[in-house]
């Protein structure tokens, strides 16, 4: 190594440091919801305000190495050269120094502290158009820094102008961007095609309007080098894996499966995969504001990264065990100093990692079966129809009920579904997906009004957690006071879950107490929620309990849990009971004649 992922943070801080900046520290990679960004894609996302206006507290210069996500990204990774998460090497002037300085600065890190060739460099500025004019004098301060006039480059706005993607409000405005051969070593490079980017200069003073731009009081620097594309660059390396901040990783994931990364293939991408998405799960689980795997929101994108890095694990033939230990040497070894926070979440990390490979892992092998049976089931049919039809044309996409199942049974994220099918040259039918969600959605919505009387209408991931309670509960109820106990309403909110029965008298303390530690032991336990639809009959013939009701209609929704829990439901419940906290009955009153009402919480 040239250079390694450390020394080369501490240079570019030192060097802004020595310019009179102050290193604010990375913050965190979720978005503030200010833009309505899920997470931040670039250094400057978080410092909004202040490109606007707003006094920093730590001044007008300013210097970080900031982790940033982009989820566009997610299927490319497996090649050479994408990450899910990145670092993005920063500076900023806000108000104060402009082009003359920055410009300076630039050249002189790369040159003096990086070491890079002033011939090579080739640099591209603003070509102007009807809102800003032809930025001529980034062009001469760059020519009379020493860059050769030839490589400097004129540029329209699709390259030379850089803004957040459609968010009005927010600061932007033409860049200089930076260019080095990938190939360092090659005699005459030519622009573009032997070139990469490795950063930019934003002359930040314009503000985004619905339509076109407003200029802004201050002008603003804002400053962007992909710190692992750099160390790449720097170390003469052309795979983004090599650099020294997965040789561990890539070693541990050698060692457990027993192949060898440099022998490419399959393998080789499954490494790539899990080593960027475990990655990416360390930092957004560790994160100030932590993200744990959910179905909605960043909780979903986490879930589809983790999932997606569990399937690889299982592609290597190794357990996602391994999962636990490729966060360790990240969370230890390589980002130990520059995220403390993943030190003191640690083991709260690595737990959660656990829990979502446990979750998934079974579900996995049952769930690829499933799967399996899809695309046989089209290839036989496909292969009958062309039997009896000689134009007939192939079936190629997977229904969307199909990858629904999957979904809802399996836990495959839609998007998994999606890869797999490519595998077989197959798509998925997404419009069909989203038809089964939303009148899975519905028929839930209906069920638990009559059911629960408007209590998950929103579906909270609390909510749903309280659902799955409000189960535990009423079979803990039937085991501890009497079969006899059904289930008269219930009301969920956020907070906490309501739940009446009928019942003749006060429960006991005692009664109270063995509620309560039974529900809380099936939740050690770690229960699958098991999803099955079926028959009225089949149901009733199971002893579901619910409402025995026309209204449910033919085919009926049911949750069992183990055999402690079977009722029918509409659903959504949570996957395991595990992830229910601790349970504990607040308060049991009177709620009407012959009826008990118990209100609990989980914490
Ligand atoms: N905001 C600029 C970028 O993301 C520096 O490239």
């Amino acid at each position: 190594m040239k250079i390694t992922a450390k020394e080369l943070r501490q240079k570019w801080l030192d060097f802004y440091k020595s310019k009179g900046h102050v290193d604010i520290g990375a913050v965190s990679l979720i978005g503030d919801g200010t833009t309505g960004v899920m997470f931040n894609v670039a250094g400057m996302q978080p410092l909004m305000p202040y490109l606007l206006g707003k006094p920093h507290p730590a001044g007008k210069r300013l210097c970080n190495v900031q982790g940033c996500m982009r989820t566009v990204d997610i299927d490319s990774v497996g090649d050479p050269s994408h990450f899910t998460f990145f670092e993005m090497m920063g500076n900023w002037s806000l108000g104060d120094y402009f082009k003359k300085e920055k410009t300076a600065w630039t050249f002189e890190i790369l040159t003096d502290v990086f070491g890079l060739d002033k011939d090579k460099l080739c640099t591209t500025v603003f070509e102007g158009n009807d809102s800003a004019p032809r930025d001529d004098e980034t062009a001469q301060l760059l020519i009379s820094l020493g860059i050769k006039p030839e490589h400097v480059f004129y540029l329209p706005k699709e390259d030379n102008w850089w803004e957040l993607e459609g968010t009005v409000g927010t600061p932007c405005g033409p860049d200089n961007e930076w260019f080095y051969p990938l190939d360092a070593d090659k005699e005459n490079p030519v622009f573009p095609d032997d070139y990469v980017e490795i950063g930019n200069d934003v002359y930040m003073q314009y503000k985004k309007l619905e339509q076109g731009y407003t200029p802004l009081e201050n002008k603003n620097v804002d400053t962007g080098f992909g710190f692992d594309r750099m160390l790449l660059f720097l170390n003469g390396l052309h795979d983004a894996y090599k650099t020294d901040l997965f040789t561990e990783v890539i070693a541990e994931l050698e060692r457990a499966s027993g192949k060898k990364y440099d022998d490419g293939g399959d393998a080789q991408r499954a490494m790539r995969i899990i080593t960027d998405h475990t990655r990416t799960t360390v930092m957004l689980i560790g994160d100030k504001t932590g993200v744990l795997p959910s179905n909605t929101g960043a909780g979903y994108i986490l879930r589809r990264i983790m999932r997606r890095a569990i399937r690889y694990c299982r592609q290597l033939d190794i357990s996602s065990d391994v999962l636990q230990n490729v966060a360790k040497i990240y969370i230890e070894k390589v980002y130990d100093e520059a995220y403390p926070l993943l030190i003191e979440k640690e083991e709260y990390i690595l737990d959660e990692i656990k829990k979502e490979s446990d979750r998934f892992e079974t579900m996995l092998v049952t769930g690829m079966k499933e799967f399996e049976k899809c695309v046989t089931g089209l290839a036989r049919k496909n292969e009958f129809m062309a039997k009896s039809n000689s134009s007939y044309v192939p079936e190629t996409v997977i229904g969307g009920k199909a990858a629904f199942r999957l979904y809802d049974t399996y836990g495959f994220p839609l998007e998994l579904t999606e890869e797999l099918a490519a595998e077989k040259g197959l798509t998925v039918d997404k419009v069909g997906f989203d038809e089964a969600f939303k009148e899975h959605q519905e028929k839930s919505r209906v069920l638990n009004k009559g059911e629960a009387k408007g209590g998950l209408e929103s579906h909270s991931e609390m909510a749903v957690k309280y659902h799955t309670a409000t189960h535990l509960l009423n079979a803990a109820l039937k085991a501890v006071l009497s079969p006899d106990c059904n289930q008269k309403g219930s009301n969920i909110t956020d907070e906490r879950m309501r739940f009446d029965f009928n019942f003749e008298r006060a429960m006991t303390p005692e009664e109270i107490k063995a509620v309560e530690d039974l529900v809380n032991q099936k939740i050690k336990e770690d229960i699958p929620v098991v999803y099955k639809e079926m028959t009225l009959e089949e149901a009733r013939a199971e002893h579901f309990v619910g409402v025995f009701d026309s209204k449910y209609g033919e085919v009926v929704k049911t949750y069992s849990i183990g055999e402690f829990s079977k009722e029918m439901c509409g659903g959504p419940h949570v996957e395991r009971t595990g992830v229910l906290g601790h349970f504990k009955i607040q308060k049991e009153q009177s709620s009407s004649a012959g009826v008990r009402r118990i209100k609990a919480i989980l914490e």
